[in-house]
C-alpha cells in the first residue's frame, strides 16, 4: 500500500457554502490536551465515559484513546432535534445505558452544548441512578444558544453562533463523516446533500 493511502486523506465533496472552522489536525491536538487534563483529574477513580449518540461517536473514540486509565465506555442515545437546525427543546432517550452507573465517576461526552437542554436532561436523569459524580466534556460549546444555565466541565472549543457540521455533527443525519468541522455561510444555505 502507498504511504499516502495510509494517511487517510479522503476527499469529501461538500457544498461551497460550507466554511472550514476546525481542521482534523486542530481537533486532534485539542483532544490530546483534553485527554491529558481528564487523565490528571480521574487518576485512581472509577471512570465511565458516557457518549451521547449519535453526535459524540468520533469524539469519544478519539478522546478515550488519549486517556490511559482503566475506564469503561457506554452510550446514551438521545434526540433533541428534528431534521432542521433549530432545537425543539424536547429531549428523549432513544437508547439507554447498558450498565448501571451507581457509585461510578461519570464523564458525559457530548459533541456540542447549545441550548443546554440536553445536558440538563442528562444531569436530572442521572441523579436517580446514584453515580458518585457526573461531569461533562463537550467538544464544542456554543454559549450564545443557551436556554438552561448549565456549563460543561471540559470544553474543546468555544464557538460563535454558527450551525456546525462534521466530526459527528449532522444536518438531518448528513455530514457526520467529515474529518473536520465546518459551518454554513450564509446559514440559510444549510442544505442536505
Ligand atoms: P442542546 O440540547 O441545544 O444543548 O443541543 C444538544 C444537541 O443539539 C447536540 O448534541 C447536537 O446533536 C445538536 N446541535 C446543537 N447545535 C448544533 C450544531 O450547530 N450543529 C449540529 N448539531 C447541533
Ligand atoms: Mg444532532
Amino acid at each position: 500500500m502507498e504511504a499516502t493511502e495510509l494517511r487517510n486523506e479522503v476527499h469529501h465533496p461538500v457544498p461551497s457554502v460550507l466554511k472550514n472552522l476546525y481542521s482534523a489536525e486542530q481537533i486532534r491536538d485539542r483532544i490530546a490536551e483534553l485527554g491529558r487534563e481528564i487523565t490528571r483529574d480521574y487518576e485512581g477513580r472509577d471512570l465511565v465515559l458516557v457518549a451521547v449518540l449519535k453526535g459524540a461517536f468520533p469524539f469519544v473514540a478519539d478522546l478515550c484513546r488519549q486517556i490511559p486509565l482503566p475506564l469503561t465506555v457506554d452510550f446514551l442515545g438521545l434526540s433533541s432535534y428534528g431534521s432542521g437546525t433549530q432545537s425543539t427543546g424536547v429531549v428523549r432517550i432513544t437508547q439507554d445505558l447498558t450498565q448501571p452507573i451507581e457509585g461510578k465517576d461519570v464523564l458525559v461526552v457530548e459533541d456540542i452544548v447549545d441550548t443546554g437542554l440536553t445536558l440538563r436532561y442528562i444531569r436530572e436523569n442521572f441523579k436517580t441512578r446514584a453515580p458518585k459524580s457526573v461531569s461533562t466534556c463537550t467538544l464544542l460549546d456554543k454559549p450564545s444558544g443557551r436556554k438552561a444555565p448549565i456549563e460543561a466541565d471540559y470544553a474543546g472549543f468555544v464557538i460563535e453562533d454558527h450551525f456546525v457540521v462534521g466530526y459527528g455533527l449532522d444536518l438531518a443525519g448528513k455530514y457526520r463523516n467529515l474529518p473536520y468541522i465546518g459551518y454554513f455561510d450564509p446559514p440559510e444555505d444549510a442544505c442536505v446533500p
